[in-house]
């Protein structure tokens, strides 16, 4: 991936940081935006000449603007575009608050929107992909999870819009569904042992993914040249717990 510049949001921490690890660890260049300025700092130092971060909030479109603006003043383009973060609450339906669903839609419908709207211009100079990330949470209607399930089935139908109007420009625009055990999810799993276990089992291939080595490579492959000939996919990254036919 050594000509490749991606930007990814939440790219400091959780599957966002494996994934900006990942890429550079290929060759590739990073703009990894993410509100977290410590994990940013941290993650930028592991190689400052091909990571770059930038703190911002990718609810606000100015941030997208900003990422973009990054990439070419400091690596000269863009080919890849990861819309990775994303921040919700759970709750059961009834008792969401607008600002519950702000939030939601705001990081993850609209954030994902504006960096693509953002990106256009120079993925369609240089072939470039995007990876967008759904859930099984929204495949399935999992209970407590209204205003995230809502994002996440409205990212899917907005990818597969883009992967239609934008091909002739020569973007393809993929999505990715992950199951991995983030820092969030270990936490769960030291505490509630039980319940993990049962949830592990549900898992055919029996565990939850690493984000590093199963969650990555997948996004690296949808950023690059193998898979060429895929656009509007859904890629579940899930140890086999959804089968999409
Ligand atoms: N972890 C899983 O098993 C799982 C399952 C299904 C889907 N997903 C999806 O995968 C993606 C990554 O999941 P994760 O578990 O690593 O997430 P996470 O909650 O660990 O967050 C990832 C990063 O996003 C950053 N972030 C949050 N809100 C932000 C904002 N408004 N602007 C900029 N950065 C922001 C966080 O600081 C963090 O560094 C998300 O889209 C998530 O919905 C994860």
């Amino acid at each position: 991936m050594k000509n490749q510049v991606v930007i990814v949001t939440g790219g400091a921490a959780g599957i966002g940081g494996a994934i900006t690890i990942e890429l550079v660890q290929r060759g590739a260049s990073v703009v990894a935006v993410d509100t977290n300025d410590e994990a940013g700092k941290e993650i930028a130092k592991i190689n400052p000449d091909r990571i770059a971060f930038l703190k911002g909030d990718i609810s606000e479109e100015s941030v997208a603007k900003e990422a973009l603006e990054l990439a070419l003043s400091k690596f000269g383009k863009l080919t890849g575009l990861v819309n990775n973060a994303h921040a919700s609450r759970q709750k059961p339906l009834l008792d969401l608050t607008q600002d519950d669903w702000a939030l939601s839609i705001g990081t993850g419908l609209n954030g994902t929107l504006n960096f693509m709207k953002a990106a256009h211009p120079e993925l369609a100079k240089n072939g470039g992909s995007i990876v967008n990330f759904g859930s099984g949470a929204g495949l399935n209607g999992q209970k407590n999870q209204a205003s995230y399930a809502a994002a996440k089935e409205a990212i899917r139908g907005l990818s597969r819009v883009a992967a239609n109007e934008w091909a002739e420009d020569g973007i393809r625009v993929n999505i990715v569904c992950p199951l991995a055990l983030t820092e969030g999810v270990a936490k769960w799993k030291e505490t509630h042992r039980d319940q993990y276990d049962e949830v592990a089992e549900g898992i055919p291939l029996g565990r939850f993914g690493n984000p590093q080595k199963d969650i990555a490579p997948v996004v690296a492959f949808l950023l690059g040249e193998d898979s060429q000939y895929m656009t509007g996919q859904t890629l579940m990254a899930d140890g086999g717990k959804i089968m999409l036919r």
